[in-house]
Parts: C-alpha cells; sequence; structure tokens
C-alpha cells in the first residue's frame, strides 16, 4: 500500500464516488440458474494457507486483480470463504435477517477466551438479546459522559512522553485506551490502583498482548484453533485473567453503591432483559472480557495508524495542526483525519458472515452455508468508490459523509462494532490533544507496513516518531 502524490480534487474528478450496481441478496429455489460459482484462487490449499496468513493484504489485493471483486480461496476457515468488496453486496449482508448471515465471529480465535454466548461470539437470540442489553452503556449520549475523563487521561499521557528520540506510539496509545477501559468500563475514576483485582487485570491484559506476536504465543492461537474451550498455554493465560476478572465482579456485586454507579461494568451489572433477568456473573465475565479485548488494541492501533499516516503526509499533518491550534473548524479537520485514517488503514481488515440459504453476489452463487468475507481493504480500495485510493487524502472528506456500506472500519447491520461511539470518542480527544500540544516527525520516511496480529492489523514497527517539541 504505497502513498501515491496527491492530485487536486476536482467537481470532474472528486475523491469519493459510487460504484455501479451489482444486484445481491438472497436466491430464490429455481431463480437465477446463470449464476456461477464464484472463480477460486488457483494454488493448492497449503499455499493459500501460507500466503494468507503470511501476507493476508498482498494476498486479497493480487487475487481480486487477478480474478475480480468477487472469489474464493481455501484458508482455515471451514468451506473456503468467498470474498466481496461491492458496497450492494455489503448492504445485502447488512441488511438481511441476522437469522440468515449469522457472523463468522462464532467461529473466531477469540471463541475460546469469550466463551460462545458473549455479543461477540453469540449467534441468533441469544447475540440479539446481549447486544439490547449492551446497548445502552455504549450509546453516543453515554459515551459523552466519559469525554472529560478521556481528555485528562490523554493530557497526562502526552505529558510523559519522551523528546528527540525515537518512540514507537503504538504502546503509549494503548497505555491511554487502558485508562480509559479503567476509567468508563471498571469505573476505576483514573488509572486503576495497584494490589485491586481492576489493576490486575489490566496488567495481565497488556502482558498477555505484548506476548501475543512471540513465536509461543502464536503456539497457543494454533493450539486453539477449532476448539471451543481454551487448551494448553492459553489455558493457562486464561486462568490468571479469570483469577482477576472474577474478582473484579465480586467486588462490584459488594459494593453498596452499584446502583449509583455510571460505569460500563456496572451498567452491564444492572441491566435487566425485558422479562427482568439480569446477567450472571460467567456472562458478566463473557461481556466484560469480550468488550475489553474487542475495544482496546483496535483503538490504539487506529490511532497509532493515524500518526504513521499523518507524519508521511505533510499537507493533510499541516492541515490537522492548523485547523487545531487556530480552532478553525477543529472539529472538522479532526473528524476528517479519522474517516480517512480508517478507510486507508482499517485495522480489522475483514469480517464475515455464514449464509444460511444460496446468496447472489453479482454473477456468483455461493450455497447455502458458505462462508463471505467481506474484505474491509478491499471496499475502501476500490477507485470507483475512492479515486486514488492509496493515497492519504482527509479532505476527500470535505462536505461528504461516509456511507453506510462504502465506510465499513466498524462493520455492519446488527453486528456493528457496540464501541463506536466510544472509539470514535477517544480518537477526537486524543487526536485533538496531540495535533494541539505536540509537533512530531517520522523516525524514516518508507511507510509502516501492516503486520497482523489475531484479527487486527497493526503499523509492523509500532508507528515510530520523534516528537520535536510539546506545548503546556
Ligand atoms: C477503532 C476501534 C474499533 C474498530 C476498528 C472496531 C471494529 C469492529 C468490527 C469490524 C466489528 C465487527 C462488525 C461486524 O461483524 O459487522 C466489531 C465488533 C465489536 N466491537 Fe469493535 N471496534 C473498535 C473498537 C471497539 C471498542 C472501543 C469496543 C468496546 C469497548 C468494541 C466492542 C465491540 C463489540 C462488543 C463487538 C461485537 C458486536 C456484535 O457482534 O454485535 N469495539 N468492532
Amino acid at each position: 500500500m504505497s502513498a501515491v502524490s496527491p492530485a487536486p480534487a476536482t467537481a470532474e474528478r472528486p475523491l469519493v464516488g459510487s460504484a455501479p450496481p451489482s444486484p445481491a441478496g438472497p436466491i430464490e429455489p429455481g431463480d437465477a440458474p446463470e449464476l456461477r460459482p464464484p472463480p477460486e484462487v488457483p494454488l493448492p490449499r497449503f499455499r493459500q494457507v501460507l500466503a494468507f496468513s503470511a501476507r493476508e493484504i498482498e494476498f486479497v489485493f493480487r487475487w481480486r486483480r487477478e480474478l475480480g471483486e468477487v472469489f474464493r480461496f481455501r484458508g482455515i476457515i471451514p468451506g473456503g470463504p468467498t470474498i466481496t468488496s461491492h458496497p450492494d453486496h455489503v448492504r445485502s449482508l447488512f441488511t438481511a435477517d441476522p437469522e440468515i448471515v449469522p457472523s463468522l465471529t462464532a467461529e473466531s480465535p477469540l471463541l475460546p477466551i469469550v466463551g460462545p454466548n458473549s455479543v461477540l461470539t453469540a449467534n441468533g437470540p441469544r447475540h440479539l438479546r446481549q447486544r439490547k442489553l449492551l446497548l445502552p452503556p455504549f450509546h453516543g449520549e453515554a459515551i459523552e459522559r466519559y469525554v472529560a475523563a478521556i481528555t485528562a487521561i490523554a493530557e497526562r499521557e502526552i505529558d510523559s512522553w519522551p523528546l528527540n528520540r525515537p518512540v514507537a506510539l503504538a504502546p503509549r496509545m494503548q497505555a491511554i485506551t487502558l485508562d480509559v477501559i479503567a476509567s468508563g468500563i471498571l469505573g476505576t475514576g483514573g488509572r486503576a490502583r495497584r494490589g485491586t483485582p481492576e489493576h490486575g487485570l489490566l496488567e495481565t491484559i497488556k502482558r498477555l498482548t505484548a506476548l501475543s506476536t512471540t513465536p509461543i504465543a502464536k503456539l497457543g492461537e494454533l493450539m486453539n484453533l477449532g476448539h471451543r474451550e481454551a487448551v494448553g498455554l492459553q489455558r493457562r493465560a486464561l486462568s490468571i485473567l479469570d483469577h482477576f476478572t472474577y474478582g473484579v465482579i465480586e467486588q462490584r456485586r459488594g459494593d453498596p453503591d452499584l446502583e449509583g454507579r455510571e460505569d460500563i461494568l456496572s451498567l452491564i451489572m444492572r441491566a435487566r432483559t425485558d422479562d427482568g433477568e439480569a446477567l450472571s456473573d460467567s456472562e458478566v465475565r463473557d461481556e466484560l472480557l469480550t468488550v475489553i479485548l474487542a475495544g482496546f488494541e483496535t483503538t490504539a492501533n487506529s490511532l497509532a495508524w493515524a500518526w504513521e499516516r499523518l507524519v508521511r503526509n505533510p499537507e493533510a499533518y499541516e492541515a490537522l495542526r492548523e485547523g487545531v491550534r487556530s480552532d478553525e473548524d477543529a472539529e472538522g479537520v479532526v473528524e476528517r483525519v479519522i474517516l480517512e485514517t480508517m478507510r486507508n488503514r482499517p485495522v480489522i481488515p475483514a469480517i464475515g458472515r455464514r449464509v444460511q440459504v444460496p446468496w447472489r453476489l453479482g454473477d456468483y452463487r455461493v450455497e447455502a452455508g458458505g462462508p463471505v468475507t467481506v474484505s474491509i481493504l478491499l471496499v475502501h480500495h476500490r477507485e470507483d468508490v475512492y479515486p486514488d485510493p492509496f493515497a492519504y487524502r482527509p479532505e476527500r472528506w470535505i462536505g461528504r459523509k461516509p456511507g453506510t456500506y462504502e465506510w465499513i472500519p466498524f462493520g455492519g447491520g446488527t453486528r456493528r462494532c457496540l464501541g463506536a461511539s466510544l472509539a470514535m470518542a477517544e480518537q477526537r480527544v486524543v487526536l485533538t490533544a496531540m495535533a494541539r500540544r505536540l509537533d512530531i516527525e517520522a523516525v524514516d520516511a518508507e511507510p509502516e507496513r501492516a503486520q497482523h496480529r489475531n484479527v487486527t492489523m497493526i503499523p509492523a514497527r509500532g508507528a515510530r516518531v520523534v516528537i520535536r517539541s510539546r506545548r503546556p
């Protein structure tokens, strides 16, 4: 994904366009006999698995170029997913009855960790129930309450960063997102205090994340493929995590102020279904780990990518710094940076559904039970939807709102990311504070490669920069 020198947007050549229509959706019995199975990647399965796991990005771009916008490959997902990158196909999956397009997260590597019943891994009525319970605490208005706390966390963190020597921003962003979790989700009123179960839980997560790219952790991950419950190393790591998680829950159940608390954990514990049912301790545990694990690395790396891109695109950086410092359209300029970063470097590059009935994707037919992967990365790099797709151009978004099926870093439909409002709020606050206070440069001109960690795509060197100066 190399940068291309910017060409100005003109009325004839806007920087956001549209795709030609392409029919998609369930096929009624006997309908559309002319549809063919999608073209397949013409390599032996083991080579596909290797190529995909080593270089997912190159793999999907290459085969889209050679086979078109719908193609099938044989990887580790049973059935061999069909990949699509057409917005109309995306719409067909996001707007369908969830019963006929269950999410592939039920088969994800997170399953042994968060269990089969969390909002991320459940499907059907169970998923809808969990989602309904969790929606209110993650609603945009509820998130507004945390903005002041996020600001204080970001400012404090920025104060501690070293000047004039290379720093990797990704771990610094993780520190911020972990403190936001401590404050907003666990309700610690700032950084978790040493010796508390909250501190133990967050420290364990931090350590396990740091370990997760090591060969031994990769081995642990491989051993767990296809398992519903953790085995081996992951099982041991999980028992430490559980010790602290249940500690947090037990303490909170005993808190005389539980009814008055505003943090997300307390809201989850107080939530009731329409029948008045509350979540059991093990359900609270699954949901708590889900929101923490789904939220902290994703947001941290999206912020890291923003800076990896900004320091290599001086015009975009200057526009951001100017906008924020002069307070002229500060909100607009920050929003455009977030939209363009999440388009150009979506932290989660793909999402999936398993169609329960035969499905049309343009000229092709996917059989019932087949997995369909939406490549967020490919949708976001369509030449027709985003002219000059590889260039980082926040000004694309001047006067434009992102399309529901064209800008999809948070997925969509009934599975759309539950933490999107929180992630957006964190990114706004942190980007604004950093652009206002810091002058940042790239350590080297070469863009950072994208590296894959579990389901995420992160900057390979952790977004290394030098901070030249800091304002009070
Ligand atoms: C920049 C940051 C983030 C990105 C890029 C992101 C992206 C995503 C994506 C792509 C999905 C799958 C959507 C689908 O299948 O259609 C998802 C689901 C989810 N995310 Fe996020 N996420 C982010 C931050 C967060 C945060 C901060 C939280 C919570 C604190 C969170 C909680 C969840 C949950 C619970 C789900 C499962 C929703 C469901 O299946 O109903 N995410 N996220």
